[in-house]
């Protein structure tokens, strides 16, 4: 992962560059570093820890003067995170400095070669391997900088988003992308660089998205010049301008951007189906699906193909699917997907779901579905994310930015996005009666309302968790469409409490997590008055009479879960498919709770970042 931003201008760079850090540790947050040239020196301070220890570290260590510079907050993939392996790296000669976002696959094979040169390394990364490569290349070859990095990167096997600083040609920044994403504003005299817009959103409004395999030459009052790595040819730029607002970015009242996320899902469930659900017509309109009708009409199969959070949506999708518009469905981990020789026939469509579009694992799933020959949809939050531009068709779920690293709000809105889909091919496919579906789509417009009261329940939420913060383990159960929200409230409770959770088929319990049931196990169970009530209520008394504690999500007004559990929590009624929707509501509002009782990092829990544009 890692977030990368850099600036040259006529301004300060290190307030932009160090703001435009804070909005990227999404990205990554174990260490941070920046180098800033002052005219005369180019000055390097990095440190483990977050972009505000490396603040404080920079009032003690350097000046901060400069109008060009590059910075980087890291997720560690080569090396532990320590200040050594933190970026930005220098090329041996000093030189030449470099951040980095992404992995160099044969980086070993690199630094024997460049060992036998005379080259030596402080740190354990792949990217320090690279600056000297750049190095080599320049002085071998007797090239300038933008030349060097263009022959150095056709040597690299892997992924990156690179930044490269040359001292001796202060009014240039080269950088390059190839599987990571790099942005560049263009202000007025000036430009950013960074691995997303949010950075310099507040300077320009104006922005080029660097396509795989390009590399753009950022100079001083000229224009910038892009090019192709593979074969130096020049490129266009296209200059798109950004339709996000500051205010989508910053917590606002919130303590944390999570609860932020959380009670933005009634507007953003909301804006997911803005101008695509017409109830009063009985009509659903996504372009995406509308121009590929046939496809997906013709379809053998789905094949769902996610990680995480958008896996989980994927699973709730299956029943939808398959009960709505009886077409059988797979659900697949990108990263399983991939490294199989799956079975995938011409008439099969690929769903991949991604809230970041940037997931290494299924963009490379995506890619080798597209090599098998099938029709390939994408569902991303992330306008003009490599998924989105790397699949056939797809639908945005316009939630907005989510920067919370748990995910809360990409998952009802992929939800969402996939009933829609099921919907519109249930009724081309004569699989839904009228009513049915005309009764589905006035529910799904209620919705947001419904999100909204289940929202109310936060204080009592709050109790809740103030009872069972200091439990070591959670168990999560549901059935049919609730299964994976089980799934989901587990994994939102390990993310960022760090309690060990596990979701389960509710039936699947006697299989095995029966037996860690005492009366120390809180068991969240979603047991709404829908499709197998009779069937969770017993296994409500299976646990009860082996004094497991319930916490149970039912519908408004149940009384017989009631009566059973240790604690309840209500949510509106609503049809079957849709409840996912709401029961997920509590169970984000309980792992949020739990984890501030238990001062955990809510937005940057350990170990984790928000995209993961690594295997
Ligand atoms: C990371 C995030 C998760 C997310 C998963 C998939 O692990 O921490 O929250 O669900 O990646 O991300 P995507 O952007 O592809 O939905």
């Amino acid at each position: 992962m890692c977030g990368i931003v850099g600036y040259i201008g006529h301004r300060d760079a290190y307030p932009i560059i160090i703001e435009g850090l804070k909005r990227l540790e999404y990205r990554g947050y174990d260490s941070a570093g920046i180098a800033l040239y002052d005219g005369t020196n180019l000055n390097v301070t990095k440190t483990k820890g977050k972009v505000t220890d490396l603040e404080c570290r920079i009032e003690k260590e350097i000046t901060t003067n400069g109008t060009v510079g590059i910075g980087h907050t890291r997720w560690a993939t080569h090396g532990i995170p320590n200040d050594v392996n933190a970026h930005p790296h220098y090329s041996n000669s000093g030189n030449l400095v470099i951040v980095h976002n992404g992995i160099i696959e044969n980086y070993e094979s690199l630094k024997k070669e460049l060992i036998k040169r005379g080259y030596s390394f402080t740190s354990d990364t792949d990217t320090e391997i690279l600056i000297n490569l750049i190095q080599d290349v320049k002085q071998k070859e007797n090239v300038m900088l933008r030349k060097a990095v263009q022959i150095a990167l056709n040597q690299i096997v892997g992924t990156y988003a690179i930044a490269v600083f040359d001292k001796n040609k202060p009014n240039e920044i080269v950088v390059a992308k190839l599987g990571s994403p790099l942005t560049i504003g263009i202000g007025e005299d000036e430009f950013f660089i960074a691995s997303d817009a949010t950075p310099f959103l507040e300077h320009t409004n104006n922005a080029i998205y660097l396509e795989d395999g390009e590399m753009a030459i950022i100079r001083r009052h000229k224009n910038i010049k892009i090019r192709k790595i593979k074969d130096d040819s020049l490129v266009n730029p296209y200059v798109q301008e950004l339709q996000l607002n500051l205010e989508q970015i910053e917590k606002g009242d919130y303590d944390h951007f999570m609860l932020k996320e959380i009670f933005e899902q009634p507007h953003a469930i909301k804006d997911t189906f803005r101008g695509r659900l017409k109830t009063e017509k009985g009509i659903i309109k996504m372009a995406g699906v509308d121009d590929n009708l046939e496809k997906f009409l013709n379809a053998n199969k789905i094949i769902i193909i996610a990680c995480g959070t958008s896996w989980h949506a994927g699973l709730v999708s299956e029943y939808i699917f398959e009960n709505i518009a009886r077409i059988p469905v797979e659900v697949e981990y990108a990263s399983e997907f991939r490294y199989r020789n799956p079975v995938i026939n011409q008439n099969d469509i690929v769903i991949a779901i991604s809230q970041s579009g940037e997931t290494a694992d299924t963009l490379a799933a995506i890619k080798l579905a597209k090599s098998r020959g099938v029709f390939v949809f994408g569902i991303c939050n992330v306008v003009g994310s490599s998924i989105a531009r790397e699949t056939h068709a797809g639908a945005y779920t316009h939630a907005g930015p989510e920067i919370g690293v748990a995910s809360t709000k990409a998952f009802t809105t992929q939800i969402t996005v996939l009933t829609l889909i099921a919907l519109k091919l249930a009724k081309a496919k004569r699989t839904i009666s009228n009513s049915d579906y005309h009764h589905h789509l006035s529910e799904l417009e209620l919705i947001p309302k419904k999100v909204e009261k289940a929202l109310l329940s936060d204080s009592h939420i709050k109790t809740i968790a103030h009872i069972y913060k200091d439990v070591r383990n959670f168990l999560y159960l549901g059935r049919g469409y609730n299964f994976p929200v089980a799934l989901e409230g587990a994994l939102k409770l390990k993310e960022i409490s760090y309690i060990h959770a596990e979701g389960y088929p509710a039936a699947e319990m006697k299989h095995g997590p029966i037996a860690l049931i005492d009366e120390n196990m809180p068991i969240v169970v979603i047991a709404i008055k829908k499709g197998h009530y009779d069937k969770i209520v017993s296994n409500i008394r299976e646990i009860k009479s082996r004094k497991g504690k319930i916490i149970g999500i039912v519908t408004e007004g149940d009384t017989i879960v009631k009566e059973l559990a240790d604690y309840v929590i209500e949510v509106p009624d609503t049809i079957e498919s849709l409840t996912p929707l709401l029961t997920t509501i509590p169970l984000q509002l309980l792992s949020y709770h739990i984890a501030v009782m238990l001062d955990k990092n809510i937005d940057q829990p350990r170990n984790l970042a928000k995209s993961v544009t690594v295997e």
